[in-house]
């Protein structure tokens, strides 16, 4: 039982695990340059909000090394377009604008070209080691906070793949693999991409977690069922008074929690939290191609033409949710004032 990676660094070179090709195939690819890095984050080869922050924080110290020029102000300015063209690949998950950032801030401190280049890889690989450690640190806060609970809903992936390693939203799974603490995992297939099924069924399989597979409109009637004790989801973007844009269909379960009474977490990094934007209503949210809806598997499953609406996040607002785990502790409501004070100096994007 191990738990899966998805991405790679290693003298430079970048190797991601194709997540569009899970459960069936496990395939690695290199990615050699910035339009590799770019079209495996817009085709969700690479996906999860951390995971497409470390691949494009990658991404960038790859294309910066190909860059010939010897003045730092050029460079700065083409380090700083290679940026902007990757931070469009996304737009909802507030970690791959976050990392470009992160990135491009250190060519200023660099004394030379060279130096700059070095500093871009060494910052990447800073960010990548910190994610890892920030999940471990969220998985055993979520723990804390799940003490006595067996039977948690999830939905998507936001597991060891979506990250550096653990995930958010399945780090406490992991780490109570690893202990031998027993939990019930329900996961939500999660239409139209089956983040769910495809993933994080395959990923807790891995590290053998108990996970049970539910399509998305099964999940009130297995809170019922089942007795579903808790549900925690991982985050895309958490606005300054906490409220959360995740993969579509959280919405939903944030509702049904409330309804029945039960706890709803969200678990994220503090990379994304976008403090800039008071609230959920300026998160954007991405929409995409209606063949998601319209096809499954290669094959038509509505008539030809039909108008389709595929927003692939939802806003789930603050008041339904109960805690949000960061790897700087718990926080709980009021979000306005406690996101802060939990984030400390931090001031997001
Ligand atoms: O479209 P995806 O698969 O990138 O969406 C991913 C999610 O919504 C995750 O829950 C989120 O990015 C957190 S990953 C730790």
């Amino acid at each position: 039982m191990s738990i899966p990676l998805s991405i790679s660094w290693s003298e430079g070179q970048l190797v991601i695990l194709d997540q569009q090709k899970l459960p069936h195939e496990i395939e690695y690819v290199t990615l050699e340059t910035l339009e590799d890095v770019f079209d495996a984050i817009f085709t969700l080869k690479v996906r999860g909000a951390p995971a497409i922050g470390i691949a494009a924080a990658y991404g960038l110290a790859l294309s910066a090394v190909r860059h010939e020029t010897e003045d730092l102000e050029t460079f700065f300015h083409l380090v700083q377009k290679d940026a902007e063209y990757l931070g469009s690949s996304r737009p909802t998950a507030v970690n791959l604008v976050w990392a470009l950032q992160r990135l491009a801030s250190v060519v200023r401190n660099a004394g030379s070209v060279d130096a700059a280049k070095q500093l871009l890889a060494e910052e990447a690989v800073r960010i990548h080691e910190e994610d890892e450690a920030s999940c471990r640190q969220i998985g055993a806060y979520g723990l804390e906070l799940l003490e006595g609970k067996k039977r948690v809903m999830t939905i998507c992936n936001a597991g060891s793949i979506a990250t550096a390693k653990y995930g958010t939203a399945l780090a406490p799974f992991h780490l109570g693999a690893e202990i031998g603490r027993e939990f019930e995992v329900y996961a939500c297939e999660t239409r139209p991409v089956f983040q769910g099924s495809r993933l994080t069924v395959w990923e807790l399989q891995q590290s053998g977690v108990n996970v049970t597979l539910i399509t998305d409109s099964m999940a009130a009637h297995t809170i019922e069922a089942k007795e579903v004790e808790a549900i925690i989801v991982g985050a895309d973007r958490i606005a300054a008074n906490g409220d959360t844009a995740n993969k579509i269909g959280t919405l939903n379960l944030a509702i049904l929690a409330n309804a029945y009474n039960i706890p709803f977490y969200v678990a994220a990094p503090s990379s994304t939290f976008d403090v800039s934007i008071g609230s959920g209503a300026e998160i954007p949210i991405e929409e995409r191609k209606p063949e998601e809806i319209t096809h499954f598997a290669g094959e038509p499953v509505a008539p030809l033409g039909t108008k389709v609406f595929n927003p692939a996040f939802d806003v789930a607002p603050a008041r339904l949710i109960t805690a949000i785990i960061t790897e700087k502790g718990i926080i709980k409501p009021e979000y306005e004032k406690n996101i802060p004070a939990a984030l400390g100096a931090y001031t997001g994007k």
